[in-house]
């Protein structure tokens, strides 16, 4: 059976009511479930980790090494400027799927940088909830599973 690690890092278990207006009001959980929706049926685990650390999500990422078939991360801010999360997430082997609810390039200028893009696969932004569910369609189709 294949795992995916779903990373979220700091502010995203505000969901819900957190910036209704940019983020929506579907909470971390529910986004959870939607993955889950499209990974269990392809027969593919799930694990989920939240922190507002940066040092927890990169030994989130440390520990997925050699046991998780891919990630999919939202780091939050720590897409930003966490140069940690780029080099621990350079430092595991599958595929990578970066996430963003919003599209920050069509917010503050410092968001239009991501650290973490250059060591993902793919970024999938701009589609609000939605992004869950085509970040799992994703990740069954580059690890090969049948939804
Ligand atoms: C975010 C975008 C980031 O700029 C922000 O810091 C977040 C959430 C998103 O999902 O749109 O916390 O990653």
């Amino acid at each position: 059976m294949s795992l995916v690690v779903l990373l979220s890092g700091p502010n995203l278990n505000l969901l819900g009511t957190r910036e209704p207006a940019v983020y929506g009001t579907a909470t971390l959980a529910d986004h959870v479930a939607t993955l889950r929706q499209v990974l269990d049926p392809a027969g593919i685990e799930l694990e989920h980790i939240q922190s507002n650390h940066e040092a927890v999500v990169v030994e989130a990422v440390h520990r997925a090494r050699d046991r998780a078939d891919a990630i999919v991360i939202n780091p939050g801010a720590f897409t930003h400027y966490s140069w940690a999360l780029h080099d621990a997430l350079a430092a595991f082997e599958g595929p990578i799927v970066e996430l963003h609810l919003s599209n920050p390039q069509r917010r503050e200028s410092w968001r239009h940088t991501s650290v973490v893009a250059p060591v993902a696969t793919a970024m999938i932004c701009g589609f609000g909830g939605a992004g869950y569910r085509l970040a799992a369609l994703a990740i069954v189709d580059l690890l090969g599973a049948r939804s």
